[in-house]
């Protein structure tokens, strides 16, 4: 290894949703888990740990406006953002998560707390607000997270009461307010000390009832690593993911037949399609770092990068 060689094994891998992401909107998604997968790469490469590079790769996603997560969450059918999200250590099997929170920049970095300052996995709702203003994360104004797209959008559901989560995943619209159904994100990294992390935050759905929680901070479900195996994000339509327990369906299919991560992401999307009529993807580490994605949406923006490439690969 020549000196300034990062070392062999990191690897990181990031998606920005999957589903029918328009034409006009490509560069910016693109853009997005480039920037993304870059930030924790500089983590990793600066000896820092998966957690460290998980947690900024998605608190980038979660500053960008393009993605539905964070700053420019869709609205519930109350006109608020409630958002979830999730992180698993595959080494310590440590896990936090939190569900159903208002007001949170970085709900990332609340599942983080959960993970290391809390003895339990998922908070939900005000009790999750309390914990982070007790652990000195205060919270934002709604209007930092809100973004004229997403109330134009939301005023305009408001006049569709046949508008279907579902349908939208593959419908390409007429309308000039395409759908975004899916833009949750996520990253899954490998680091120096062969630690995988999967980490997984959204805002859900657009017109969601409020209170509901979708596959993002499930363990299993949206999210799920084993240093071991292998690590995973998922991103698409929660409740048909929820059903098939899509993260952990994928792990254990590379438990049972290592070395082939694109096996195993194509095997969950063939199950979520054919069990559930589901919609979605997913990302994956193996223990050795070797990514790979499955989807069977239109799109699903992606990007990694690991030791012995030049630059990020990216693709929609
Ligand atoms: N996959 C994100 C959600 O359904 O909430």
């Amino acid at each position: 290894m020549s000196r300034g060689e990062p070392p062999p094994g990191i690897s990181i891998i990031v998606h920005g949703g999957a589903w029918n992401i328009p034409d006009e909107a490509v560069e910016a998604h693109l853009q997005g888990v480039r920037a993304a997968v870059l930030a924790g790469w500089a983590v990793l490469t600066a000896g820092g740990t998966a957690l460290d590079a998980v947690e900024a790769a998605i608190r980038l996603l979660e500053d960008d406006p393009t993605f539905d997560a964070g700053r420019g969450s869709f609205l519930n059918a109350a006109g608020e953002i409630e958002l979830d999200a999730s992180l698993m250590d595959g080494t310590t099997f440590r896990v936090g998560a939190v569900a159903a929170v208002q007001n949170i920049r970085h709900p990332i970095t609340l599942a983080r707390l959960v993970l290391e300052r809390s003895e339990h996995v998922l908070l939900a709702g005000s009790g999750a607000a309390r914990f982070a203003r007790e652990h000195g994360l205060e919270p934002c104004r709604p209007e930092d997270l809100l973004v004229g797209r997403e109330l134009d959008r939301w005023r305009e559901l408001q006049a569709r009461p046949d508008f279907s989560t579902p349908q939208a995943f593959r419908v390409v619209p007429s309308t000039s307010l395409p759908e975004r159904p899916g833009d949750t994100v996520g990253a899954v990294a490998l680091d120096r000390h062969g630690t995988i992390v999967a980490g997984t935050s959204t805002g859900g759905t657009p017109k969601k009832m409020p209170g509901r929680v979708g596959d993002s901070p499930l363990i299993g479900a949206g999210t799920y690593a084993d240093s071991a195996v292998g690590g995973v994000s998922c991103t698409g339509w929660g409740e048909s993911i929820i059903k098939v327990v899509l993260a952990k369906t994928v792990v254990d299919r590379l438990e049972a037949r290592p070395g082939d991560p694109k096996g195993a992401a194509a095997a969950g999307i063939d199950r979520l399609a054919r069990k559930v009529q589901g919609l979605g993807g997913v990302i994956v580490l193996d223990r050795q770092g070797v990514p790979a994605f499955a989807y069977n949406t239109p799109r699903m923006a992606r990007a990694f990068l690991h030791a012995g490439l030049a630059a990020p690969i990216c693709g929609i």
